[in-house]
């Protein structure tokens, strides 16, 4: 038998490897996706896959399937959960793990394994994937089942079994980056109270570091997805990382909060997403002149749920996929571009057009105009506020 490992060349899947050949006596397959978590990761890892013991490694390159099947559905939805993350881990697990799902049955694999530990929400995340999408994988989460404890452990049984230690330098954060953004926990940052070190953010400067000069730019959007940015037209994956890079040299898009994780605890989290932050404002900002009032209430709480679900590792539940039929059918006419202004971390919004504006200069303005007619208000007035008048009559026994 065969498992298709999550890999990616860190100190515990390079342990995960021998731990499930002992084991489990399998065939072991490593898999690692690239879904824009930076070149140095992927190195070299090839070798270091089969000298841990594994019989193959599989890379497949994700990014633009990534941001434009999970990241973009979710902008256009508006996801965002507990007011603040913008879903990065969340959104790139179902990605990952249908791949995994995939490359089982390319290579005949009956089983999969992931290095999530058992507290968080990636565990979950990921074999929700694999049980919507072939229930009948077996799923190995070593992290739930072995004796390792921490580093000291894991490099013992490396030793042990004449598997090289990783030479990178295990940071002190628990970690997770790719094109949309980038995950901080551990360390320092368990004691809430506490502010990050300057040191270790990676995508973005301090605000204090940035730019005098302000830096203007336009982002076009097509039917709630961007599509543009200077009137240039991009990949969604190359719009993405020009945007990280732009929104990170202004320090925009930091996040510093305290979440509720699906297996119930509170954790720390710091998370960096400038291009991200920079598409949400667009996005959101040309909604103010495509949609009505009661679809933007409607959208906004739909949206809610939706970020819930994303969350949860409920990618596939038919759920999401009906209110994303919903979101595409209801964003359908935002379309236009957005003039953002970047400065010392902050976005603000300067400008907004669209050809299918519902916004009339000649209905808003306060010169007189045709269609409006101010006398008419008086009327509407007497009617809509006649509950207001009622219950007031009711009040003062008048
Ligand atoms: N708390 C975030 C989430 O649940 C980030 C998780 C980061 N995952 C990781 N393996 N470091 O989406
Ligand atoms: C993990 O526990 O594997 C990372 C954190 C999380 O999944 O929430």
């Amino acid at each position: 038998n065969k498992v298709v490992l999550a890999y990616s060349g860190g100190l515990d899947t390079s342990v995960i490897v021998p731990w499930l050949r002992e084991n489990y006596g399998c065939d072991v397959v490593c898999f690692t996706a690239d879904v824009g978590q930076g070149v140095t990761e992927l190195e070299g890892l090839e070798q270091k896959a089969k000298a841990s013991g594994a019989s193959q490694l599989v890379v497949k390159d994700l990014k633009e399937e990534f941001v434009r099947d999970y990241v973009f559905p979710c902008l256009r939805a508006g996801a965002i959960y507990e007011r603040k993350y913008l879903l990065g881990t969340s959104m790139a697990r179902p990605v990952i793990a249908k791949a995994m799902v995939e490359v089982a049955r390319e290579v005949g694999a009956d089983a999969v394994s992931h290095g999530c530990t058992g507290k968080g929400n990636d565990q979950v995340r990921f074999e929700l994937t694999f049980f919507a999408l072939n229930p009948k994988l077996n799923v190995v989460a070593p992290w739930r089942e072995w004796e390792i404890r921490g580093r000291e452990d894991a490099i013992e049984y490396a030793k042990k079994h004449n598997v090289p230690v990783p030479v990178t330098k295990k940071s002190i954060y628990s970690r997770d980056r790719n094109l949309w953004h980038l995950s901080h926990e551990g360390d320092i940052l368990e004691d809430p109270s506490k502010e990050p070190k300057k040191d270790m953010y990676m995508m973005s400067v301090d605000p204090e570091d940035a730019p005098d000069q302000p830096e203007y730019i336009e982002i076009g959007i097509v039917s709630g997805l961007p599509i543009s940015l200077n009137g240039k037209e991009l990949s969604p994956a190359t719009l993405l990382s020009e945007l990280n890079e732009i929104g990170g040299r202004h320090a925009i898009g930091r996040v510093d909060m305290v979440e509720n994780r699906l297996v119930g605890m509170k954790s720390r989290g710091v998370y960096e997403t400038p291009g991200g932050t920079l598409l949400f404002t667009a996005a959101r900002e040309l909604e103010s002149l495509t949609l009505d009032r009661q679809t933007i209430q409607v959208k906004d709480s739909l949206a809610l749920t939706y970020a819930e679900l994303v969350y949860a590792g409920r990618w596939f539940d038919p759920l999401r996929v009906a209110m994303d039929a919903f979101m595409e059918n209801i964003t359908k006419t935002t379309t236009g571009s957005v003039t953002l202004k970047l400065y010392k971390g902050c976005v603000t919004v300067t400008g907004r057009t669209s050809p299918y504006s519902l916004y009339r200069q000649d209905i808003s303005s306060f010169e007189s105009s045709k269609i409006y007619d101010q006398a008419d208000a008086a009327g509407f007035i007497r009617l809509y506020g006649l509950p207001t008048k009622v219950r007031a009559m009711l009040e003062n026994q008048d």
